[in-house]
């Protein structure tokens, strides 16, 4: 069968290596890409937004199977398109999509089903935003309406702090039209934790638990990231845990979504705050985490690309997925300057030396090929993921990895899974 990936990230690169190893797949097209990915797959120079290109490409090559990965064309309506013309595509609709596209919806359909989240209020007027605030103080938490890659959201320690994220999202328009709402919502003290689930909108299969690093340096400082490592398991969410989120988040979600006739076939991502053993949800995403998808697909036992289908085809009761006891860890390795301006153009050295292992894969974010060399196009570049015995083991792993490779203006965090070696030594 023939397959399309849309993208250019490590979470990509990530499903196609996994989507490559299936028996059924004879063929991958990756739409951009990036210079890992071109190794395994065939890259197309059509970019993720261009949805009449890419729907006229899987047209023409009669691909079996289309998977979006991030959330952009979700929300412009790249599965609405595909399916009015008959092709099979992973990933919820724009109705669906929404969840991830605006927050006040989440919010709001969040309210309705039950759903345990932070308390918050929505605003499309500064100052009746501003006098709330002032009635709540700090800490609070102002979120941006619609998407804004990922930098919407300000946890503000002070009053100040919020006036100002307030003013830059509806006076300033730092995000133009994403700012004409905010959501003020109460600060969660907690842990973060990531929980994906495939659905064909009947059937939950739970993915691996997994936790991000979504800030540029160690010990969570510095401002907020895609994601700079993960890992997997996430130890922070035991059993019963796990059984709160799939009986208080999950199923109510699920049962939402077909109450309000939204057809959600693809992966829904919950990113959660632990508060105190309890788990609420921070926002959900409609789309695989980046970089949570490394280290959990490296765990990940038997065939994606089946599992993927059956979400399309609402035949997920019939799938069973299994994942290693060995735990992953994944460590992002970004451009100088990032998450600001940063530097492209930098030689990647020391990649050959990592490749053929089994416990190790260097998936590639922002690379690209020129003059025959692999160097840097983006501010996320690589996630070296490798899988140990247990969580320590693979750090120490990852990190003797790391010191094979080069490029000038490098950076990554140390402290990458310090978090849960500690929880497991406590
Ligand atoms: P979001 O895009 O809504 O997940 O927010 C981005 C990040 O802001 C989250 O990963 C958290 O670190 C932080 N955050 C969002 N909402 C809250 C909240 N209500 N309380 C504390 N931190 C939050
Ligand atoms: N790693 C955070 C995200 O994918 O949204």
């Amino acid at each position: 069968m023939k397959v399309l990936v849309i993208g250019s990230g490590g979470r990509e690169h990530a499903l196609v290596w996994k989507l490559s190893q299936s028996p059924r797949v004879s063929k991958i097209f990756c739409a951009p890409g990036n210079a890992g990915i071109s190794e395994i797959a065939e890259c197309i120079d059509i970019k993720a937004e261009d949805i009449e290109s890419l729907l006229n490409f899987a047209k023409y090559e009669w691909i079996d199977l289309t998977v979006v990965g991030p959330e952009a064309p979700l929300t412009m309506g790249i599965v609405d398109a595909f399916k009015k013309e008959g092709r099979r595509i992973f990933g919820p609709e724009t109705s669906g999509a929404q969840l991830e596209g605006s927050k006040v919806f989440a919010k709001e359909f969040m309210r309705k089903y039950g759903i345990p989240t932070a308390e918050y209020k929505t605003f499309t007027s500064y100052l009746h935003a501003e006098e709330h605030i002032r009635l709540k103080g700090a800490p609070i938490v102002i979120k941006a309406e619609g998407l804004a890659a990922g930098k919407g959201v300000f946890v503000a320690e002070t009053y100040d702090e919020a006036i100002d994220a307030l003013q830059k999202i509806m006076k300033e328009k730092i995000f133009g039209e994403a700012g004409n709402r905010v959501v003020v919502e109460e600060f969660l003290k907690g842990e973060e934790a990531s929980f994906m689930v495939l659905t064909d909108g009947k059937t939950v299969i739970p993915l691996a638990t997994s936790q991000d690093h979504k800030r540029i340096y160690d010990n969570d400082e510095g401002p907020n990231t895609g994601g700079m490592g993960a890992y997997s398991p996430a130890p922070i969410i035991t059993k019963q845990i796990e059984a709160d989120i799939m009986d208080k988040i999950i199923t109510p979600l699920i049962k939402g979504l077909t109450k309000e006739r939204i057809d959600y076939r693809g992966v829904i991502y919950a990113g959660l705050m632990i508060c105190n053993g309890k788990p609420y949800v921070l926002e959900f995403n409609c789309r695989f985490g980046d970089p949570e998808t490394q280290p959990v697909l490296m765990r990940l036992n038997g065939d994606f690309f089946n599992a993927m289908k059956a979400a399309v085809d609402k035949k997920l009761k019939d799938i069973r997925l299994s994942w290693e006891d060995d735990a992953s860890v994944c460590v992002v390795i970004s451009s100088r300057g990032y998450p600001g301006t940063y530097e492209k153009g930098k030689i990647i050295k020391g990649l050959d030396t990592l490749k053929g292992k089994d416990d190790l894969f260097v998936f590639h974010a922002g690379t690209s090929i020129k003059n025959g060399e692999v160097v840097t196009s983006g501010g996320r570049v690589l996630g070296v993921t490798v899988l140990g015995n247990n969580i320590k083991e693979a750090k120490d792993k990852v990190y003797k990895a790391i010191d094979k490779i080069h490029f000038d203006g490098m950076h990554y965090r140390k402290d990458i899974a310090d978090k849960s070696i500690r929880r497991g030594e406590s």
